[in-house]
């Protein structure tokens, strides 16, 4: 089932496997750095503009190709995705260094989007209006935009590429794609399960590589649109090129996600949720609970409850199965989180649970729970994408749902109670675009809409009904008989 020798890594550029011509790349297992996954040659901007070219070339056949036929692609993928799933599940595990369960449903989790999306030429293709003129209808009819950049993040290696991926192509855009760096295996099985499927050449293309080929995606004159998730910092840069450029884009960046317990909430319920949205893929998930509000009168058997089930919680190598959670991305990431934890305290901040990383490599974090003061601190504001949650306690309801909206970020929030008005006003007042009520902060379905409020996304949401609106544009016709 498992095969651990290094996977020669390659460029997908119309419909070819290449070598890329630049620096070396090597990923490797972030809970055991001497285990080196996938290496292989990174893309040039030549190898990006022959992507850009490629894409180009397959644009209008593609464009022009049944809606019926392009989703039957994607159904063959998924198939092939799913026949791998225990491989690259254990691929993903080694590669980014969630445990082979997260590894093995991300993998079931793109199939089932790209299943979603091949079924899309049976929904809604357009809308009739009436017309205030006699015997004229209006039409709005959708087309593609052309040639799509896709820039994709660590944490969902296989997962995000297909939610961005698949819509891309169903509704006829042509792809370039750049994931990132840390994670080019699973990147690489993606598009094997494309090219698998028989996908024409062109129409999806893969260059792995650094940041730098991302500027060349969003500065090429041939690019059409470009949908991102990652970092607010890299998102609102291409954000602001893409703007020069007049090129519509799709970011989905930062969260800083609370988790409300009210004190009529089904507390082991809570307790698990919270244990779940806040530690596993070891918090690195832009959906992932970072803040916790708890109403006072329950807090400390909330957090008495929660250090229970943490100290069962097993920190580890993530491809042995009893391990609950691995390490995070890097020794880089896993630095800079430790740096945020101790400035947290340096401000005030009392440690409620830090668990046991003794032995572990160097990119494993400890869970830790912080408790803070009232007054700034950098654990309230400042997303740490890794295993940390910081709590406060708040007197009323009122009060709760101010901290929750007390962020930058609005992408999502979750609220344990069991109380309906109290449901209804978590409805009103919190300013999120995904609002949970009594299950963790994280989780996405793939038919609905995904995507935050305020600072957390930049242009139309991703899923669902919602992806239409950024991988089409419309055409009004107005139609009447000569
Ligand atoms: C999830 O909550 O399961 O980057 C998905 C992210 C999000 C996806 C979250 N775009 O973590």
């Amino acid at each position: 089932m498992t095969h651990t020798e290094t996977v020669q890594l390659r460029l997908l550029i119309n419909g070819q496997w290449a070598q890329g011509a630049g620096k070396e790349l090597a990923s490797s297992s972030p809970a055991d750095p001497e285990k080196v996954v996938a290496s292989g040659g990174t893309a040039t901007v030549e190898d990006v503009d022959a992507a850009m070219d490629a894409a180009r070339t397959a644009a209008a056949n593609w464009a022009a190709t049944p809606m019926a036929e392009r989703g039957a692609y994607l159904a063959r993928a998924a198939g092939i995705i799913t026949a791998n799933a225990d491989a690259w599940g254990s691929e993903l595990a080694r590669e980014e260094g969630k445990t082979f369960a997260e590894g093995r449903g991300e993998v079931l989790r793109a199939a089932q989007i790209l299943t979603y999306y091949s079924a899309e030429s049976d929904r809604l293709a357009g809308e009739v209006f009436s017309s205030p003129r006699r015997g004229e209808r209006i039409l709005v009819t959708r087309k593609p935009l052309g040639v799509l950049g896709v820039i994709t993040p660590f944490n969902f290696p296989i997962a995000i590429p297909a939610w961005k991926i698949a819509p891309a192509l169903v509704f006829g855009n042509t792809v370039v794609w750049k994931p990132a760096s840390t994670v080019p295996l699973l990147a690489m099985r993606l598009a094997q399960a494309l090219v698998q499927a028989g996908l024409p050449d062109g129409v999806m293309n893969l260059v792995i590589g650094p940041g730098a080929l991302g500027d060349r995606i969003v500065n090429h004159p041939d690019l059409d649109g470009l949908t991102f998730t990652g970092s607010t910092r890299v998102g609102r840069k291409l954000a602001a090129t893409a703007a020069e450029a007049g090129v519509p884009i799709q970011a989905e960046m930062g969260g800083k996600n609370a988790s409300v317990v009210l004190e009529d909430a089904d507390l082991e319920l809570a307790v698990e949720q919270v244990l779940f949205g806040a530690f596993r893929s070891t918090g690195q998930k832009c959906t992932a609970t970072s803040r916790l509000i708890l109403q006072e009168s329950i807090a400390e058997v909330f957090l008495t409850r929660l250090r229970e089930r943490l100290s069962e919680w097993k920190t580890g190598d993530p491809t042995d199965p009893s391990v609950h959670m691995g390490p995070v991305v890097s020794v880089s990431a896993a630095e800079e989180i430790r740096a945020g934890i101790a400035a947290s305290i340096t401000a005030g901040a009392t440690v409620r649970f830090e668990g046991d990383v003794v032995g572990l490599g160097d990119a494993f974090v400890a869970p830790t729970v912080l408790e803070l003061p009232t007054g700034e601190n950098n654990a309230w504001r400042d997303e740490f994408f890794g295993p940390v949650l910081a709590v406060r306690r708040a007197a009323s309801t009122a009060e709760a749902f101010a901290l929750a909206n007390d962020s930058a970020y609005g992408l999502s929030c979750a609220v344990f109670t069991q109380d309906l008005s109290k449901v209804l006003e978590a409805m009103e007042t919190i300013d999120v675009g995904i609002l949970h009520v009594n299950s963790e902060s994280a989780g996405a379905d793939p038919h609905v809409p995904f995507g935050g409020a305020k600072k957390s996304g930049y242009g139309p949401k991703e899923q669902g009904g919602a992806a239409k609106e950024f991988f089409t544009h419309t055409t009004t016709v107005y139609l009447r008989g000569a």
